[in-house]
């Protein structure tokens, strides 16, 4: 699939204000930091379209980007950043827990890990809530560029064997590097494969 239109088209902190159209959408999450926003840059081509920063906690809101006008890339704020204050957390978690409780067009979420550390608490915790509210997910392991295949291979083997301990079957996973575009078409031939299965029904 290739992406000929990508629009920014709303950002607010209440589901509810979320675009009307019914369209499937595809959201992005992950520690702060991970690239989700440089990721959604990468896959539209367009290094403009999400803000992206080397100071963590850039995204603070629901970001809605309409691509070739029949489905959403969704930009979300990052958990897990420690200077905020308990207040910015706290605010933080009820945008996404609402975003993920009610939004009905959520179609898939890719939760972005960075390929180079090891398992995270935090990351593990929240994929189990994922699974016990049966949201559907995909991982997207980020900024392969950043140290050798090799090493990144290791990193993701320890990765998946961490979560087969609690999970039977585990969701697709890619690699990605939003600087040298490794992943762009397998997540963007998931996303058509996904949307194709979704007008089949
Ligand atoms: P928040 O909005 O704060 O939650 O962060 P985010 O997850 O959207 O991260 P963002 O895309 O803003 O990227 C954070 C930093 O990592 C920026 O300095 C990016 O340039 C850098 N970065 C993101 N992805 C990659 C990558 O694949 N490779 C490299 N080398 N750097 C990356
Ligand atoms: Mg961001």
């Amino acid at each position: 699939m290739k992406i000929t239109s990508a629009e920014f088209v709303i950002s607010n902190t209440d589901v509810n204000k979320c675009p009307k159209t019914g369209l499937p959408e595809y959201a992005f999450i992950g520690r702060s930091n991970v690239g989700k926003s440089s990721l959604i840059n990468m896959l539209t081509g367009n290094k403009k379209l999400a803000m992206t920063s080397s100071t963590p906690g850039k995204t603070l809101l629901i970001n809605h980007f309409l691509i070739n006008k029949q489905w959403y890339l969704v930009d979300l704020p990052g958990y897990g950043y420690a200077n905020r204050s308990k207040k910015g957390v706290a605010d933080i978690q009820r945008v996404i827990g609402s975003y993920l409780e009610k939004r009905m067009e959520m179609t898939c979420l890719f939760v972005l890990i960075d390929s180079r550390l090891e398992p995270q608490k935090i990351d593990v915790d929240f994929m189990s809530w994922l699974g016990e509210n049966q949201v559907p997910f995909a991982i997207v392991f980020t900024k392969a560029d950043k140290q050798s295949k090799s090493r990144t291979e290791s990193n993701i083997k320890v990765y998946l064997e961490k979560l087969k301990e609690q999970w039977e079957e585990l969701p697709p996973h890619f690699v990605t590097s939003s600087l040298s575009g490794a992943g762009k078409d397998d997540m963007l031939a998931y996303i058509d494969s996904v949307n194709s299965s979704l007008k089949k029904n």
